[in-house]
């Protein structure tokens, strides 16, 4: 049985009657089998598994697409009941920010000025605030986030760490089509040939990936795969490829790195990153 509440008020009455470990899964719903990834990794490690379904206004621009950004609440409950969620929160804006937008948000530091950031301004402070609230309000004693948002993974794992919040985020590793498109809800914005494009994201990473296995070095590596991506041809435009380590912290890597890509297919904006091993530097 999975149980859905809409307000604050509901939340807490079903809250307080979880007893054990409580995993929290938040989304902005058109769930998909990415989001079940989490809701079943959630169901593995914790006791009850409660759901948020929110499409946050604060995390987007005002040129991005908080209106036409797909709402489909009734298939999102099939997909927590599929997966075993036992409560769905889907609070409205007002139930979320009933004094208007918050004049107090977390501030994400130099990293949510980056990457991401660069091109979405306000963008992680936004993120970061609404998770703390959710954090706040469902009190879980573990908290799932995709890998897919490798950079949000990593700014709400350093947010914990810093504010000292109780709770243990647990990364989850990305869904794939079949081709290698990362699974997301934005995917459906794509026409047939830019989903063709689309897949030429996850190919130029994991030609990277391929090299670095083959012993390339940093620049080598990226050397391959902006060559990659520039195969994928008109109808896709590089905002950023990026290779860093995997705390995204800035300097000279070796070891376990990560390549991070965002692009525009068409008007739709794709991100994507893979873990690499680059060859210890001699
Ligand atoms: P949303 O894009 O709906 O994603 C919700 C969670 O699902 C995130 O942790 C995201 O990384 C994960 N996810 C999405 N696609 C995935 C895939 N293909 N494989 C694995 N996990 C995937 O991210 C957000 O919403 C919001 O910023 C949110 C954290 C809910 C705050 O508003």
């Amino acid at each position: 049985m999975t149980e859905l509440v809409h307000t604050r008020a509901a939340l807490a009455k079903v809250r307080d009657g979880l007893p054990g470990a409580v995993g929290v899964v938040m989304t902005m719903g058109a769930l998909h089998e990415g989001h079940e990834a989490l809701i079943r990794a959630a169901r593995e490690r914790a006791d009850h598994v409660l759901v948020t379904i929110f499409v946050n206004p604060l995390q987007f621009g005002p040129n991005e697409d908080f209106d036409r950004y797909p709402r489909t609440l009734d298939t999102d409950l099939e997909v927590c009941r599929r997966a075993g969620a036992d409560v769905v929160f889907a609070p409205s804006v007002g139930d979320m920010y009933p004094d208007g937008q918050p004049a107090v948000r977390v501030n994400p530091g130099q990293l949510g000025e980056d990457l991401e950031g660069l091109s979405r301004p306000g963008f992680f402070h936004g993120v970061l605030t609404v998770v703390l609230k959710l954090l706040q309000l469902t009190r879980p004693r573990l908290a799932f986030f995709g890998e897919k948002d490798y950079q949000q993974l990593t700014l709400v794992r350093r947010m914990v760490r810093d504010l000292d919040v109780p709770v243990e985020v647990v990364g989850v590793p990305t869904v794939r089509e079949p081709d290698g498109l990362a699974l997301s809800s934005r995917n459906r914005y794509l026409s047939p040939e830019q989903r063709r494009t689309a897949s030429g994201l996850s190919a130029a990473l994991r030609a990277g990936a391929t090299a670095a296995e083959e012993g390339a070095d940093a620049g080598e590596v990226l050397a391959v795969t902006h060559r990659a991506f520039a195969d994928v041809g008109v109808g896709a435009e590089l905002d950023y490829l990026v290779l860093t380590d995997p705390e995204l912290e800035p300097g000279p890597v070796s070891g376990p790195a990560r390549l991070l890509v965002a692009a525009w297919v068409g008007g739709t904006r794709l991100i994507d990153n893979m873990a690499i091993r680059l060859a210890p530097r001699s």
